[in-house]
């Protein structure tokens, strides 16, 4: 078999959305099956270094530089497996593009993922947080996934059940971190699919022409841009902060005291209801907030910034400074969205 091609002090900061300059002791990209192989053999031989696997690196936040190999997934190939009566399925590498694969679906007239664009990120990286925007999440349109554990070097499929989707959580998430590889993903996209129209400014952004997979994707486009900063321009994660999920006794005492505090009800769990994290921000005043180079957002209170040389350390001070002053006002603790090394 093919030995790993490890590098040494390898630079991170181009495969980290937040532009944070840390470095890896060790490196090496997977491109192919042999470099997976190679990858498995080499863990059963290392076991006691740390291992990290990178997708996109739009999801997670480096504090320190990383004591051991980082491996980042560039594994592709997208096709058309099978389909019925009911749906298409469509199988794509752990290492596609997440946006660039939504796009390629509608090109070739499969329809389903269109709420999703212009996610960041890759399509093995999905998953794993169970990415969702304007009324759809991965886990309502995955079929089944193939991984490795890395610990044995066991490959699995895992349908939908077993990926156990909740709000930006799985599975995987709540597993060891980086135990498991997830090679490719199989989504199930309907044949006559219902669009979802009716999230935070879809409808309007439609603005009367009759939805097709197309014009919603265009419409989410235009949505995030306008709201959302671009990794490439300003270094940052997405959404930093979870929406806090809490009982509705919680939030009718909440609201007593603040009466313009959002609320979502929460389709799977009628006794639990969802608030913005960005609202809770906002009103405590972050929004726009710069301190040296990290900073707050100006058009969204829930996106934390990098507006240059910020260390992820600098940027991790102030989402504790922010987290601690939400507690304080609301009485809630705000949990990090993205991955926090430390
Ligand atoms: N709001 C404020 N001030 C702000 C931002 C938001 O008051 O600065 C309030 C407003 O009331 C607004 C509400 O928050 O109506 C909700 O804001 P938005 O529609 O932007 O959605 P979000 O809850 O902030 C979530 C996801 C996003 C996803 C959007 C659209 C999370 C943590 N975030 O944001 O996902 O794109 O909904 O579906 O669930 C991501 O995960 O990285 C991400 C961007």
């Amino acid at each position: 078999m093919r030995a790993m091609h490890i590098q040494q002090n390898y630079s991170l900061k181009a495969l980290n959305s937040f532009g944070v300059s840390v470095s890896a002791d060790l490196f090496t990209a997977l491109r192919s099956s042999d470099d997976v192989d190679a990858l498995i053999s080499w863990r059963k031989a290392n076991l006691s270094t740390p291992c990290l696997l990178i997708g996109g690196g739009s999801n997670m936040l480096f504090v320190h530089d990383f004591k051991g190999l980082a491996v980042v997934v560039c594994l592709k190939g997208q096709e058309l497996i099978a389909e019925d009566d009911d749906a298409f399925y469509i199988k794509a590498a752990g290492g596609e593009n997440w946006h660039d694969f939504v796009r390629w679906t509608i090109d070739e007239g499969y329809a389903g993922l269109e709420n999703l664009s212009l996610i960041p990120g890759t399509v093995g990286a999905a998953p794993m947080q169970n990415i969702g925007a304007y009324g759809v999440e991965l886990g309502d349109r995955l079929q089944s996934l193939d991984a490795i554990d890395l610990s044995t070097g066991e490959r699995r499929t895992f349908n939908n059940e077993e990926c156990q989707f909740a709000y930006r959580d799985s599975f995987f998430k709540r597993q060891q971190p980086d135990r498991w590889l997830i090679e490719s993903v199989t989504f199930r996209l309907p044949k006559n699919p219902k669009w979802i129209t009716a999230y935070a400014g879809v409808e309007a952004a439609l603005d009367g022409q009759e939805p097709n997979a197309r014009l919603i994707s265009d419409a989410v486009i235009a949505l995030r841009q306008s709201k959302l900063p671009d990794p490439k321009v300003i270094g940052n994660a997405g959404s930093f902060f979870k929406n806090p999920i809490m009982p509705i006794e919680q939030w009718k005492a909440l609201r007593a005291k603040f009466p313009d505090l959002p609320g979502y009800p929460q389709n799977d769990n009628k006794d639990l209801i969802k608030t913005s994290a960005g609202w809770l921000i906002d009103q405590c005043a972050w929004k726009a907030f710069r301190d040296g180079d990290a900073g707050i957002y100006e058009k969204h209170a829930l996106v934390l910034v990098n507006h240059g040389e910020a260390s992820g350390k600098a940027l991790w001070d102030l989402a504790e400074r922010i987290i601690k002053s939400v507690k304080e006002k609301f009485d809630l603790t705000l949990e990090a969205e993205p991955r926090v090394i430390d």
